[in-house]
């Protein structure tokens, strides 16, 4: 767990029996695999990246159905500056219209939608889109999908280090607990499961608090074409772990 504050759900705390192991609470996935699925069609980037987006509303589905409750994403790494301007912005553009137009149905169909990550140096027109897609989104009782956009899991850390210092400074005491509740993740539960598609097999700074006992899922498929088979075998792979949390 990340916070003392997480919502009550039997299976946060039952880690080690298999019957409450079976479906994990939260899933993280990382959005790999847009550019090259594009690529392999012989299209631009960016239509690999549309084609990223239109696929987390079908994702959110599956998961809802499975009675997944947390979904995080990682759309958009405090690294992924380094791309072209134009895939970056085009990205942003891309983001900020799906936020507008899907977020409300999400929204209807009982997702809290969240950010996690930097605001600055986010475009004004996206951070608007988040805010407006994150409004009114407060009762987690439904699914929550948090959105990591500018978002590293250093500076993550650093963010989280800054908020505890002062208050440390006032008698706080800094402990595991005092810095979860200072990350973006506050109130979430930890995620059980990280899937990483797109056939690379690292972290590149997502959740490096938050994974530390994730089961962790790798697969070539990449995002776009992470279907409903790809959830099911990721699903069935995490019902096979045995979690120990360094116990035996
Ligand atoms: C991490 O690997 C992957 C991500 C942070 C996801 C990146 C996805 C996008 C930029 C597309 C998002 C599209 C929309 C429309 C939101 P990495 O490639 O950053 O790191 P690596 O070089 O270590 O593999």
């Amino acid at each position: 767990m990340t916070s003392e504050t997480s919502p009550s759900d039997d299976r946060v705390n039952g880690a080690g029996s298999s019957a409450e192991a079976a479906v994990p609470l939260h899933v993280a996935f990382v959005m790999d695999g847009n550019g090259r699925w594009a690529t392999r069609q012989g299209l631009p980037r960016l239509a690999g990246h549309r084609a990223g987006i239109a696929h987390v509303e079908r994702v959110v589905g599956m998961l809802k159905h499975r009675g997944v409750r947390y979904m995080t994403l990682y759309m958009f790494s405090t690294e992924n500056w380094k791309r072209s301007k134009e895939e970056v912005d085009g990205i942003f553009e891309l983001l900020a219209d799906w936020l507008t137009h899907t977020g409300p149905r999400l929204r209807d169909s009982g997702v809290s939608l969240r950010h996690l990550g930097r605001r600055q140096p986010l475009p004004a027109a996206l951070l608007a889109a988040l805010d407006r897609a994150c409004a009114d989104c407060g009762a987690d009782d439904g699914f929550v999908l948090a959105m990591a956009v500018n978002y590293g899991g250093r500076a993550e850390i650093v963010d989280a280090v800054k908020a505890v210092l002062p208050r440390a400074e006032q008698g706080l005491q800094v402990d595991e607990a005092a810095i979860s509740n200072a990350l973006y993740t506050a109130g979430m539960p930890d995620p059980d499961l990280l899937v990483r598609p797109g056939g690379e097999v690292r972290l590149s700074n997502f959740m490096l608090w938050q994974a530390a006992y994730a089961e962790l899922y790798f697969s070539p498929v990449l995002w776009p074409d992470f279907g409903e088979d790809e959830i099911d075998r990721a699903l069935h792979a995490y019902a096979q772990r045995q979690r120990r949390f360094g116990g035996l």
